[in-house]
């Protein structure tokens, strides 16, 4: 029961946790359709864990595909990363993001219903919250409009999923309600790779120091925070990989169904300025910045309550900010100009 099909497993997180499935015994077995990923990041991955993964390339709302892989692989567990993620990109195609993000899953669900196969891990994020009620936000906050597609797609797949589960009470599902994901592999092997011009943070930053970008704009410093810019809880992405081994576990152990979301992130808000100034400190260089305008849909601030976490799963978030940023650059210098 030890392969573990992931979905979009070449992607940015999903990536980091193909390296902790098999740092934990798992055998993971990989569905991508490169998207939003490059082929070259499984050979990058083969040679962090000195082994070879099974790889199909293909869409995770293929059901025969889904089906071939079921019937071929004993799969005793799924981790569903495959999603479009660009939040702008959603607002303007929203069509797009409802009919991938929504009909990979059901196709997903469908096919581990067919196999008598539970143990989901789904791919939220905090972007439910909207602009939360409560700081540390936790996982009993309402769930609010999202402020795109994108986070209504998360909203509505969390929905679907917890339907199943009530339909079905022996399903066994965790929804990770990440935060802010960031760094990279410390072997600098992968990293994020993002399409075009980032949207994201710290991808931005990384590139402004490469030179690739001439400068980035910090969205508004006129919030209500203490220097004005947002707080978000920035995540290592290997703490927020091996988050998934425990989800896996926990729900492998698990007698009986369950279907939980949880939170994972570090508890602790960060300021956009301070990213700044503790990337400037690690990086060793100064980063050209201006202050801008706000940006539509920005939430003032939101990080995570993250006792479920711990007390559910037995995980907690260990890598510094510091550490987070120093891998993002270290990996940001690997990459081309
Ligand atoms: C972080 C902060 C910006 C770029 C989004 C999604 C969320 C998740 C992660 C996942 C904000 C500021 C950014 C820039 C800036 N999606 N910023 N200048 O918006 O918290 O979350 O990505 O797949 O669901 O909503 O992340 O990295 O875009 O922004 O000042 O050039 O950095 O205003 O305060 P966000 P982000």
């Amino acid at each position: 029961m030890s392969n573990i099909l992931v979905t979009g497993g070449l992607g940015f997180i999903g990536s980091h946790t193909c390296v902790e499935l098999i740092n934990a015994g798992f055998t993971p077995i990989v569905i991508d359709n490169l998207g939003n990923s490059e082929v070259w990041i499984k050979e990058r991955i083969e040679k962090i864990v000195e082994q070879s993964i099974t790889f199909y390339e293909g869409d995770c709302r293929d059901k025969e595909l889904l089906n071939q892989i079921f019937t071929t692989h004993a799969i005793g567990g799924v981790i569903h990363f495959a999603a479009h993620k660009a939040v702008g990109e959603s607002v303007s195609e929203p069509l797009k993001y409802y009919e991938n993000n929504l009909g990979g899953l059901t196709a997903i669900l469908e096919t581990t219903q067919k196999h008598n196969c539970s143990n989901l891990v789904f791919s939220s994020s905090c972007t439910v919250y909207g602009t939360p009620d409560h700081l540390p936000v936790n996982e009993s906050a309402q769930i609010k409009s999202a402020e795109s597609p994108y986070g209504t797609t998360k909203i509505i797949c969390e929905k679907i999923i917890q339907d199943l589960f009530a339909a079905d009470p022996a399903y066994k599902a965790i929804l990770l309600r990440y935060f802010n994901p960031i760094g990279a592999h410390s072997t600098s092997l992968i990293g994020e790779l993002p399409l075009g011009i980032p949207s994201n943070l710290v991808p931005f930053i990384t590139q402004t120091a490469a030179g690739i970008r001439e400068s980035l704009t910090v969205f508004g410093n006129d919030y209500n925070t203490k220097d004005g810019s947002c707080v978000r809880d920035f995540i290592h992405v290997t703490d927020l990989a091996k988050a998934h081994i425990k989800a896996l576990e926990f729900l492998i152990n698990k007698k009986e169904g369950t279907c939980e979301a949880v939170n994972i992130g570090t508890g602790n808000g960060n300021t956009v300025l301070e990213l700044i100034s503790a990337f400037e400190k690690v990086s060793e260089q100064k980063l050209n910045y201006s202050i801008g305008k706000r940006r539509d849909g920005d939430v003032e601030a939101v990080y995570a309550d993250a006792k479920k976490s711990k007390e559910l799963l037995g995980w907690e978030a260990k890598i510094s900010l510091e550490q987070s940023l120093l891998d993002a650059w270290n990996w940001q210098k690997t990459l081309k100009k």
